[in-house]
Parts: structure tokens; C-alpha cells; sequence
């Protein structure tokens, strides 16, 4: 009997003492593992004489950074950067802006209204510091937003200056893009539908060519605020080659002139095109029917002296006919009042 309780009462107090402890290291263990794998999830680690730590951080901005984890999603930047934001304020002195044009399609030349038609996509970037949310731990590097909040910001409220018609793509919203990067870049970029004016100098007409151009500058503010560049792309066909039905577009060029407005100086950034009208349909349509119109003419003198019904008809006629084919030329262009080069043939 007391064989069998010295063997009992040992076995009984080691149980008595052993299980709240080592259950009480479990749960320590338990934590600390936890911890150490919600710490080694974002830090590579290594040991030193302090024992383990992550590579290139010490202790203590590891776990402040770990502590927060959450990181501000896009509406909460948006409400802490908006709150104090001021729409009138030219952020900062001399905001450079650069622009940037695609040019997806050019649609009409008219030789009457001496104007065309194109689609652009234009883009502008500019910094503001006050947009700037680098410092509130953003889960994105880039905000896309709205064209709704760019009405809240401020912008260089550029515009073409020389356009006839000018229209945001509207199907089936504002084809309006605006991104805020963390250190306070918007980018904003628009699908436009333009037209412009053209200079036409109809003298080599049908071998000549025309010269369209858009100036595109800030319209409130001279270079003491705003200064416009263009970007190292400057504009760019959307398309490897621009061929309209009667024209093909065989240059392009960008430029900026600073110009003396009674306000100041403003920078204009103008992007010109040159077409040359295609000549094929004018060859076929005008040079050579007349051509023939005029031979057969001719043939009025084989006929002989005394055939005089006949070739007054041939005459008639081919002067009739003369008259009408340049007068269908003629007809979609306008009245100029000098010499081209289809009145000389
Ligand atoms: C953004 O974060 C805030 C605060 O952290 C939270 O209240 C809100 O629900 C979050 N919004 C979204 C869309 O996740
Ligand atoms: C915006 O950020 C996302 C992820 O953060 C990235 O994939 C994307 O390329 C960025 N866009 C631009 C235009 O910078
Ligand atoms: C701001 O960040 C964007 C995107 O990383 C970059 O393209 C732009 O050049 C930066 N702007 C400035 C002024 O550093």
C-alpha cells in the first residue's frame, strides 16, 4: 500500500504542477509564433547579438510599421486631401504644365469652309502639392478618378483658342480622365472632337497643298502662373497613316511662341498638320476628259471646208462639254479670285 502511494503521490504532484504550466507556456509560445509570422510575412530576418530582427529595419519601425498595416484606401485620401483643398489657389508659382497629343482620326478637310475635323485624345500634367498623399500610406500608388472631382480642382483652364467646334466625347460619360499620383501629379486627359481652320492657296490647285493648325494655350493665366510645354512625345498619330478620301497627311509639327497679350505673356502651344490633296481623281475627272474633248475637236478640220453643220456641232459641243466638267470641278471650292493651276490648263 505505501509501495503503491510513494509511487502515486510524486506521479500526482508532477501532474498537479506540470499542467497549468505548461499550458501557460503554450499559450506564450502560441503568441509569440503568431507574431513571428505576422512580422515575417513582411520582413526578411537575420540574427545578431540582440537575437533575431528584420534585415535593414530595426525592431521598433518594424512593428510601428506593422501596427499600421491598414493602409488608406481612395476614399479616405480623397476626404483627407479634399477637406482642406482650395480650387482657386495656383499651387505654387509658375506651374508647369505639359501637354501631350494623340490624334486618333482626322475626318474632314472642307475646301469651301477651309476647315478640318479631328479626334484627340489631349493630356496635361501638372503638380500640385496640395493633392500630394504620399505620407498617408496609400494601398495605391495612382488615383483614377472622375470627371466630378476635376470640377473641384484647380486646372490650367486650357482651351483651343482657334477652334470652330470643340466637344468632349459624351457617350456614354465624359470621356474624361484624371489621375492623382502620390506626390501630388494629376494627370488629366481628354477624348475631344475639334475642328480648325486651315489656310488653303489654291494657285497649285490640284497639286497643292494645305496647312491646318490648333493653338492650344491656358485661358486665364500668363506664364507668371502657368507655363505650357509640350512633352517629349508632343503629338502622335494614333494610326500609322492619316489618309482621307482627297488628301494624305504628309507632315506634322509641334511648336510654342510666347505671345504679348495686354494681360502679359501667354505660352501657345500649336500643333500643325500639312496635307497634299491627292491628284489621282483630278487626272482621271478633269485633265484627261478634257484632253480627249479637245482632240476630238480636231477632228472638225478633217471634215473639210464645206461641212460647216458639222463642225460647228463638233465645236459647240466640245465647248459645252469643256464648260461643264470644270464647272463640276469648280463647284466644291471656293470663289478665289486668283488664277489656279486647272484654269492655266
Ligand atoms: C476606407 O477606409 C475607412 C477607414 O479606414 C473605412 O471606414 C471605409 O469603410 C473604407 N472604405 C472602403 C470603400 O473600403
Ligand atoms: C497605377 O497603380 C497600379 C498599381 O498600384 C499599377 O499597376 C498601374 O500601372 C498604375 N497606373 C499608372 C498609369 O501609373
Ligand atoms: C510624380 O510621380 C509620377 C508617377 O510616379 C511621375 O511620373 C512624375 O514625374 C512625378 N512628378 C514629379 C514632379 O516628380
Amino acid at each position: 500500500m505505501s509501495k503503491w502511494l510513494a509511487a502515486v503521490i510524486p506521479l500526482a504532484a508532477v501532474l498537479f504542477f506540470m499542467t497549468p504550466m505548461t499550458s501557460a507556456r503554450a499559450a506564450i509560445y502560441r503568441r509569440n509564433s503568431r507574431e513571428l509570422r505576422r512580422l515575417s510575412r513582411f520582413y526578411d530576418w537575420e540574427m545578431d547579438q540582440n537575437g533575431l530582427r528584420p534585415v535593414g529595419t530595426s525592431l521598433k519601425t518594424a512593428r510601428s510599421l506593422h501596427l499600421k498595416k491598414t493602409c488608406a484606401n481612395d476614399s479616405l485620401i480623397l476626404s483627407t486631401i479634399m477637406a482642406p483643398y482650395n480650387r482657386h489657389k495656383v499651387p505654387g508659382g509658375g506651374v508647369q504644365v505639359e501637354v501631350e497629343v494623340w490624334v486618333q482620326e482626322i475626318t474632314t478637310i472642307s475646301d469651301i469652309t477651309s476647315d478640318f475635323q479631328l479626334d484627340i485624345y489631349i493630356s496635361e500634367m501638372w503638380l500640385d502639392p496640395a493633392l500630394a498623399y504620399s505620407d498617408l500610406e496609400p494601398c495605391k500608388y495612382n488615383l483614377s478618378l472622375n470627371s466630378e472631382l476635376l470640377k473641384k480642382l484647380w486646372t490650367p483652364n486650357s482651351c483651343f483658342i482657334n477652334s470652330k467646334t470643340a466637344n468632349i466625347h459624351e457617350s456614354p460619360f465624359p470621356n474624361v480622365f484624371l489621375m492623382i499620383y502620390p506626390n501630388g501629379s494629376v494627370w488629366t486627359n481628354y477624348r475631344l472632337k475639334l475642328s480648325g481652320p486651315c489656310e488653303m492657296d489654291l494657285t497649285g490647285f490640284p497639286f497643292d497643298t494645305v496647312a491646318c493648325h490648333l493653338t492650344f494655350e491656358s485661358f486665364n493665366y500668363n506664364t507668371d502662373e502657368v507655363q505650357m510645354n509640350w512633352s517629349p512625345v508632343g503629338v502622335e498619330l494614333m494610326r500609322e497613316k492619316m489618309e482621307l478620301a482627297d488628301y494624305a497627311l504628309v507632315k506634322r509639327f509641334n511648336y510654342r511662341n510666347e505671345v504679348q497679350y495686354p494681360a502679359g505673356f501667354w505660352h501657345e502651344l500649336t500643333m500643325k498638320f500639312v496635307f497634299k490633296r491627292r491628284y489621282g481623281w483630278y487626272i482621271l475627272q478633269a485633265y484627261l476628259p478634257t484632253f480627249l474633248t479637245i482632240f476630238i475637236s480636231w477632228i472638225a478640220f478633217a471634215l473639210g471646208t464645206k461641212a460647216i453643220p458639222a463642225r460647228t456641232m463638233l465645236g459647240v459641243n466640245s465647248l459645252l462639254a469643256m464648260t461643264f466638267q470644270f464647272g463640276n470641278i469648280i463647284r466644291n471650292l471656293p470663289r478665289v479670285s486668283y488664277v489656279k493651276a486647272i484654269d492655266v490648263w
